[in-house]
């Protein structure tokens, strides 16, 4: 389906646009009118301290939030007006990898694959499950855990599942929760190629939270900074380290402190 729309500006099609959007739990304000533009192909990665937004913004992304004002524009069509059905349309097109994998546990590698075939798409063959499945394992490198449970999987490769379990339905759209966080370094990088290589493949839009500098600059085509509910920054990871505002170099200071840690 290719019902976005084209930027005034860019010309470049965008497959989220969204201008205006406000939050608020109670007296709790936390989006202030975000504008972002997705575009298609591209990885934009989100950046921000804990307890910005980033999760809240994306979960109105994909219909599990309701905004208070402002327009959510996703492949066209404005989620906070989609009825149920429309809204079962639209995950189909939007993957949501989760914060936590949040695997099933009763089931194994396999059936927790197959549950969103056969839920959202409806498939019983067991050959077309089987060569759905094996597929979205060799996609993350994992097709050995195929009857393993959960709990028998490392963190990274649990991340890994959660990822393929989100592939399998082939979505337009990527949201990634810090598909990162937790891991060491080399899994870490080994998430970070496999979001580029989603990207290369499926030619994915993806929307990347993160709290790790080197997952933004492997994966990012462009970076947004989240503060206060607002967007501060809007560009190319490369300018991260030079832009005057001082709200983000305070926070890029932090990083460039970690870099150093590390390399010690
Ligand atoms: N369903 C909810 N009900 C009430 N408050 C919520 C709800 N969801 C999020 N919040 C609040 O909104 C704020 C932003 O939360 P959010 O999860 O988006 O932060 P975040 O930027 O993703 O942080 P982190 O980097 O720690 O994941 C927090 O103060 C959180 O308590
Ligand atoms: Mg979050």
């Amino acid at each position: 389906m290719n019902s976005s729309v084209e930027h005034k500006e860019t010309g470049r099609e965008e497959v989220i646009h969204i201008r205006g959007l406000h939050k608020s739990f109670e007296e709790l304000t936390i989006l202030r009118g975000i504008d972002l533009s997705l575009y298609r192909g591209e990885n934009l990665v989100v950046l921000g301290r804990s307890g910005t937004g980033k999760s809240v913004l994306i979960k109105c992304i994909a219909g599990l939030i309701t905004p208070d004002a402002g327009t959510v524009e996703v492949l066209g069509k404005n989620v906070p007006d989609l009825g149920p059905d429309e809204l079962n349309v639209l995950r189909r097109q939007v993957g949501f990898s989760f914060q936590m994998s949040a695997l099933y546990d009763s089931m194994t590698i396999r059936e927790n694959l197959e549950f969103p075939l056969k839920r959202n798409l409806k498939i019983h063959d067991t050959k077309v499950l089987d060569e759905k499945v094996m597929s979205a394992l060799a996609d993350v490198g994992l097709e050995r855990t195929a009857n393993q449970f959960p709990a028998e999987l490392s963190g990274g490769q649990k991340k890994r599942i959660g990822i393929a379990r989100t592939l399998i339905l082939q979505p337009e759209i990527m949201l990634y929760d810090e598909p990162t966080s937790g891991l060491d370094p080399i899994t870490s990088e080994e998430i970070n190629e496999l979001m580029v290589e989603v990207q290369r493949k499926y030619g994915t839009s993806s929307i990347i939270i993160t709290h790790d500098i080197t997952c933004a600059k492997t994966t990012a085509d462009r970076v947004i900074f989240l503060h206060e509910g607002e967007v501060g920054y809007d560009g190319p990871f490369e300018s991260l380290y030079t832009t005057k505002n001082p709200l983000l170099s305070t926070f890029m200071q932090y990083f460039n402190l970690k870099e150093h840690e590390r390399a010690r």
